[in-house]
């Protein structure tokens, strides 16, 4: 099945850090939450994020999303450099990401179509923005329920809908956290292959951050992460 309409720029992001560094607090309430961290990640490589709660990969995450900023080192995503990018190329670089969390996080005063449409509302586009999200809709699978309220979906339906919203913007890159972690086995398998679809179709560039060995291994890569550093940066077992 096609994940859906146009996808207009065939492109996976590169990330490129070194020595890169994010820590919360001062002194003794230091945290190191990414710890002169170096790695480098192919355009449309799809890579898990392994390692234990409170080893760094939400923070990773949201420093290759440009919601963090980092402490030191470089970050590099796409051609940009995170470290130095203006507020105006940060807020351009977040609108290449599609962001993918474990609850979702959907509106729950909108609509299904209101939810995929979020994140380009207040942009000046190229294309149609309401046919896209019902495109995107019927590409997962949610054709008919436009009109619905997160809350009548189920929980993979509803991260089915996050997906889509991801996709909107024609994300370079896909950064999910999580994404199966509230979901059971099977719904969890069923996103997966919903996100690795879209990424070979669209080349897009996707770090996923996952507690699950079967998503991972479902990747072409696994990093894993250990107090801030990488300790294992190698193909997944199924590659
Ligand atoms: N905003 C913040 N303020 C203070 N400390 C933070 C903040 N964000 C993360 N941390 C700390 O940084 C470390 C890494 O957290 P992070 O959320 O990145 O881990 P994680 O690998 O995603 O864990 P989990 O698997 O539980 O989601 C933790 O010690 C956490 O408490
Ligand atoms: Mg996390």
């Amino acid at each position: 099945m096609a994940v859906g309409a146009e996808q207009p720029e065939k492109a996976g992001a590169s990330i490129r850090t070194r020595h890169l560094t994010r820590s919360f607090g001062t002194g003794a309430a230091r945290i190191v939450a990414v710890d002169d961290l170096s790695l480098t990640i192919s355009p449309g490589a799809v890579v898990a994020l392994r390692g234990a709660s409170g080893s760094g990969k939400s923070t990773l995450l949201h420093l290759l999303a440009g919601i963090e900023r980092p402490g030191s080192g470089e970050l590099n995503v796409g051609g940009v450099d995170l470290g130095r990018a203006t507020r105006r190329h940060l807020t351009q670089h977040r609108r290449r990401v599609g962001l993918v969390f474990q609850r979702f996080h959907l509106l729950p005063a909108m609509s299904v179509l209101d939810n995929v449409l979020a994140p380009v509302i207040p942009l000046r586009v190229s294309f149609d923005k309401v046919a896209r999200a019902r495109d995107l809709l019927a590409a997962v699978g949610l054709a008919g329920r436009e009109a619905a309220a997160p809350t009548q979906l189920s929980g993979g339906q509803q991260q089915r809908v996050a997906v889509a919203r991801a996709l909107i913007g024609s994300p370079a890159l896909i950064l999910a956290d999580e994404p199966t972690g509230s979901l059971d086995s099977t719904t969890g398998t069923e996103i997966m292959d919903l996100l690795l679809r879209v990424a070979a179709e669209w080349s897009t560039t996707m770090v996923i951050a996952t507690h699950d060995e079967g998503v991972a291994n479902a990747c072409d890569h696994v990093i894993t992460m250990r107090d801030g550093q990488i300790t294992v940066d190698e193909p997944a077992q199924s590659a």
